[in-house]
């Protein structure tokens, strides 16, 4: 649970920094070759997209293992309670974030991934997508709910590698809610500058 949490950070740092070239330019030349060179990889690319999906369908059934263990356990008496450290919103909502980053997701991949029209100017088709309040407002949402599961999830995924000492905890606490907050606010700026600030072409 905890590598392939850490390994599906390390994407949303790739897929960030490359979102920020949507930023770069108005004209968005500089994120349409970005995509052109990341399609250059051919099947290089496809293999990873594979071992990308292998990875979040590895962390989802993982984490409804997790959840069914931590079910089955509240029902026995002699579980020792209070040994998982303090709860958080993060904490307690690990399971409901996941789910609504699951439905994300689909949603995601159906609006860039699997929509032809995107491959045809990609930086204009995400601008205008973005633009729209009926998907604007969606990704919003997402940036959020992705920066609360990490909140929790990036300290307790090292936690879950056996990484566990008194004072390293309260070090990875405060880095993962710092790593929360830059990833939450990093999503967070393309819906809000495409829907607020943008003065596209179909407005
Ligand atoms: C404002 C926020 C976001 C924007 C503008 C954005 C944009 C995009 C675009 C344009 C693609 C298509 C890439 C391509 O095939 O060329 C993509 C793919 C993808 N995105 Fe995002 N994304 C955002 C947030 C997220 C978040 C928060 C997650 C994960 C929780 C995510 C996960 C993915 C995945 C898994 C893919 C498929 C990667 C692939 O197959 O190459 N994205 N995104």
């Amino acid at each position: 649970m905890g590598l392939t949490g850490l390994l599906l950070v390390g994407f949303l740092i790739e897929h960030l920094l490359g979102n920020f070239k949507l930023l770069e330019d108005s004209t968005g030349e500089a994120f349409n070759e970005y995509v052109l060179w990341l399609k250059s990889f051919g099947p290089l690319l496809q293999l990873a997209e594979l071992g990308l999906a292998a990875l979040f369908l590895c962390h989802i059934a993982l984490a409804l293992r997790l959840t069914l263990e931590n079910l089955a356990a509240r029902k026995q008496k002699y579980v020792v309670r209070g040994t998982h450290g303090e709860k958080t919103p993060g904490s307690v909502t690990m399971f409901i974030t996941g789910a609504l980053i699951t439905g994300y997701l689909v949603k995601h991949l159906l609006d860039f991934r699997f929509d032809e029209r995107y491959f045809e100017d990609p930086a204009a088709f995400v601008k205008l997508t973005l633009s729209q309040p009926q998907h604007g407002l969606a990704y919003l949402m997402a940036a959020f709910v992705v920066g609360l599961h990490l909140s929790h999830g990036f300290r307790s995924a090292f936690q879950s590698l056996g990484l566990s000492h008194p004072a390293l905890n309260a070090y990875l606490q405060k880095l993962g809610i710092a790593i929360a907050v830059l990833f939450a606010t990093g999503f967070a700026v393309f819906p809000l500058y495409f829907l607020f600030a943008w003065n596209g072409p179909a407005r």
